[in-house]
């Protein structure tokens, strides 16, 4: 997969600009705050149906604009995708985003997704080791929804789901009592969706677990033993049999209500799963220095990718935001010679990094604007923009932004 281009209107700080990408290594290098990021952020609107990193869609528009554009055109070359793709996106600043697929538009953002794929590595994903399990559930959630679109309906059906049982569990025990069987109506449905999940997850987690043991064998010369397994509070080891899993969970639920009724909550389910990583048998959260929990989330990232690669028959889109300079030289040149033969987008403060990298593309960008383009982008801005040839106005909305749930009911355990 290859993102040929990127059109953004009055995306953040960017007015109109179209960049051109080649594929293979692609570097983007500018000062700070000058727009690096919000390309990358573009970019993978259309692999997540989202922002990596704005709290509501709004934010994406530029300060004085009403609506913000973003059209992308990529190649598809997988097993069952050949030839070239357009997905758009507007985003008013007061309504609910709408997603393109070729100009038609689609009725659901979660339509969209897994249509173009990007693995996507920023600063905070180091944190992905040590920080709380909501981050790696989300890495999962995220992950798995580009691969498998079913599993999107079925998270917003299971956050419902939580909502409905948890508004039910903190009723007043007067007022409950004619709940009761409501109660047990939404046990079932909630162990049904667990047992689904944690079955999509666990067949992740596997992936995930040999490939993250083949990158870290070649990247420390197969000194360090790394190993990730799937934690839920099932308890549950065989994930073929479903029913099975099912009535687990069940139980939990059914045995556990006085102490549900004491929080208001619902404390059992998938969304307390975590993924348990390990090195050399020791719990990389507690015993990992820095370096090498750094090595740990970098070759997560890189399984990420080789999982899309097996669902699909092709590579998704690298994007790096930053992260090559925070990196040692030997883990930065393991990632750079790793991913030659892919489509990388990277950011970088400057180009003096890559001296020993074949870099196909260097983007200049200051103040939201590509460098060499400039003076053509003075002339082309006082002009009307020419969106509508890409996408039409939008008369009616009413999407429901089912992606954005995902992971709304993560609690910090
Ligand atoms: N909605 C917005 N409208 C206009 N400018 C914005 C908006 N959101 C962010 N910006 C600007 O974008 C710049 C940051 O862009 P970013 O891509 O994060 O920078 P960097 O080049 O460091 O990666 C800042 O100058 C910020 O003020
Ligand atoms: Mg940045």
């Amino acid at each position: 997969m290859y993102c040929k281009k990127i059109k953004l209107q009055d995306f953040r700080n960017i007015e109109n600009e179209e960049i051109e990408f080649s594929d293979g290594i692609n570097v983007i290098f500018g000062e700070n705050a000058q727009g690096k990021t919000n390309i990358l952020e573009g970019i993978y609107l259309f692999a997540r149906g989202k922002s990596f990193r704005a709290f509501k869609d709004k934010e994406l528009v530029k300060f004085d604009k009403s609506c913000a554009y973003a059209i992308m055109d990529f190649e598809k070359n997988g097993i069952n995708n050949n030839g070239e793709m357009t997905l758009g996106v507007e985003i008013p600043k007061y309504q609910n985003k709408r997603f393109y697929r070729n100009k038609v538009k689609a009725s659901k953002t979660s339509e969209i997704i897994g249509e173009f794929r990007a693995v996507l590595f920023c600063p905070s994903h180091l944190g992905i080791i040590k920080d709380s399990p909501s981050v790696r559930r989300r890495f999962l959630d995220v992950a798995i929804s580009q691969l498998r679109p079913i599993y999107i309906k079925m998270m917003n059906q299971y956050n419902h789901v939580v909502e409905n049982r948890n508004a039910i569990l903190k009723m007043d025990p007067k007022e409950r009592v004619g709940f009761i069987d409501m109660l047990d109506v939404y046990s079932q449905e909630l162990a049904y969706l667990c047992a689904d999940i944690a079955i999509m997850r666990e067949e992740y987690i596997k992936k995930l677990d040999s490939w993250v043991k083949v990158f870290f064998e070649e990247m420390t010369k197969g000194k360090e033993k790394p190993k990730i397994t799937y934690e839920n509070n099932a308890e549950e080891k065989d994930f073929e049999k479903r029913e099975l899993l099912k009535n687990k969970y069940f139980e939990l639920l059914k045995n556990n209500l006085e102490r549900e009724f004491k929080y208001g909550a619902t404390l059992y389910g998938i969304h307390k799963d975590d993924l348990k990583i390990e090195l050399n048998g020791k719990d990389a959260r507690f015993y990992s220095s820095q370096g090498q929990q750094r090595s740990l989330a970098l070759a997560m990232k890189m399984a990420e990718g080789e999982i899309s690669r097996e669902y699909s028959g092709e590579y998704p889109v690298f994007l790096f935001d930053d992260v090559l300079s925070e990196l040692d030289d030997t883990r930065k040149q393991f990632i750079l010679s790793s991913i030659e033969k892919r489509q990388v987008i990277i950011t970088a403060c400057d180009k003096s990094g890559f001296d020993k990298t074949k870099v196909a593309n260097f983007i200049e960008i200051k103040n939201g604007q590509k460098i060499e383009n400039c003076k053509d982008n003075i002339e082309e801005n006082s002009q009307q923009s020419d969106y509508s040839e890409d996408i039409e106005k939008i008369e009616d909305i009413e999407d429901i932004e089912d992606i954005d749930n995902i992971g709304n009911i993560d609690d910090e355990d």
